[in-house]
C-alpha cells in the first residue's frame, strides 16, 4: 500500500570447500544488510553529514525476500576472467547453476573468489535491461558475502548492497571517467573512485567547482565500513526500474 516492492530472491551457491558453502546463517545475514540499507535502517546512517542529510534516500521501498537457496559442489574455486565474461557460473552446462525465472526472481550467484590481472573482483551485477535473460542477476565472491565472511576491508555485506544498486540501473558515483555523469543530479560530481576510508569532509575539483565528496555513497568504492547511503535521486532511478512500467515490473 505504501509502494514498497518485495522481491523474491534465490541465493545460488557454487563451492569447492566448506568455507565457499556459505551457510544458511550468513545468507540471512546478508538479506538483512540489503534490506536494513535499502530501508534506511542501516545503524549507520547517523554517520551521514548534515550537508548530504537534505538529499538522503530514507527508505528506497525496497524489500529482499529469500525464496529460495541452490547449493552445487564444483571443482571449481577460481572463477577467472573468462567465466566472468561469459557468466559461466549462471549455466548448470557451463559449470554453473541455472537462473530462476529472473523476469521475476533476484538471482545471487556465490562463488569461492573471482581473479583478475588487477586482484579479486568483489561482484558484478547486470542491468535493469537484461531482466529476463539467463543472465539476470549478480554474483559475489564468498569471502565478501554477508557479514562474517574473511574479508577485513569488505566485511559488512555492502558489495551485495552496491551491486543490487547497478541491478536496479544505478551507475557508479563518479560516473566511470574523470569527473564523469552517473545521471543523478543529487550526487555530487566527483573526479573518481575512493578507497579505504575517506575522512570526513573530503574535497575535489571538477570544471572548476570544489564540491565537498560523497564518498559515503553505495555507489563509490569505499570500504563497507564508509558507506552508508543512496541519494533521494538514487531512490528515484530505482523506484523506476521497479514501477508498473518499469523494466523490472516483473519482480
Ligand atoms: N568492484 C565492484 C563493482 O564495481 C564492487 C565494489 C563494492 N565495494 C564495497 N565496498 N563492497 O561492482
Ligand atoms: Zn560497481
Ligand atoms: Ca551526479
Amino acid at each position: 500500500a505504501d509502494g514498497t516492492v518485495e522481491i523474491p530472491v534465490v541465493v545460488n551457491i557454487l563451492y569447492s570447500t566448506t568455507a565457499e558453502n556459505v551457510s544458511d546463517t550468513r545468507i540471512a545475514e546478508q538479506i538483512a544488510v540489503l534490506n536494513a540499507d535499502y530501508g534506511g535502517t542501516n545503524t549507520d546512517v547517523s554517520k551521514i553529514p548534515t550537508e548530504f542529510q537534505g538529499v538522503k534516500a530514507g527508505d528506497v521501498k525496497v524489500r529482499f525476500k529469500l525464496v529460495n537457496t541452490v547449493r552445487k559442489s564444483t571443482t571449481k574455486s577460481s572463477w577467472g576472467t573468462t567465466d566472468v565474461n561469459n557468466n559461466t557460473m549462471k549455466k548448470a552446462s557451463t559449470g554453473g547453476i541455472d537462473a530462476t525465472n529472473t523476469t521475476n526472481n533476484f538471482n545471487i550467484w556465490v562463488v569461492g573468489r573471482m581473479p583478475n590481472t588487477r586482484g579479486d573482483i568483489l561482484g558484478y551485477s547486470s542491468w535493469p535491461e537484461d531482466s529476463g535473460t539467463w543472465k539476470d542477476g549478480i554474483v559475489i565472491a564468498a569471502p565478501f558475502f554477508g557479514k562474517t565472511g574473511t574479508s577485513a576491508n569488505f566485511n559488512l555485506g555492502r558489495t551485495a548492497t552496491h551491486e543490487v544498486g547497478h541491478y536496479m540501473g544505478l551507475r557508479h558515483i563518479w560516473g566511470d571517467t574523470t569527473c564523469g555523469d552517473d545521471l543523478i543530479a543529487d550526487t555530487p560530481t566527483q573526479t573518481t573512485s575512493n578507497t579505504g576510508n575517506p575522512t570526513y569532509p573530503l574535497y575535489n575539483t571538477c570544471y572548476g567547482v570544489k564540491r565537498s565528496v560523497m564518498f559515503m555513497n553505495y555507489m563509490d568504492y569505499s570500504n563497507d565500513k564508509s558507506l552508508y547511503m543512496f541519494t533521494a535521486g538514487q531512490k528515484t532511478k530505482m523506484q523506476s526500474v521497479v514501477a508498473a512500467n518499469g523494466l523490472r515490473a516483473g519482480l
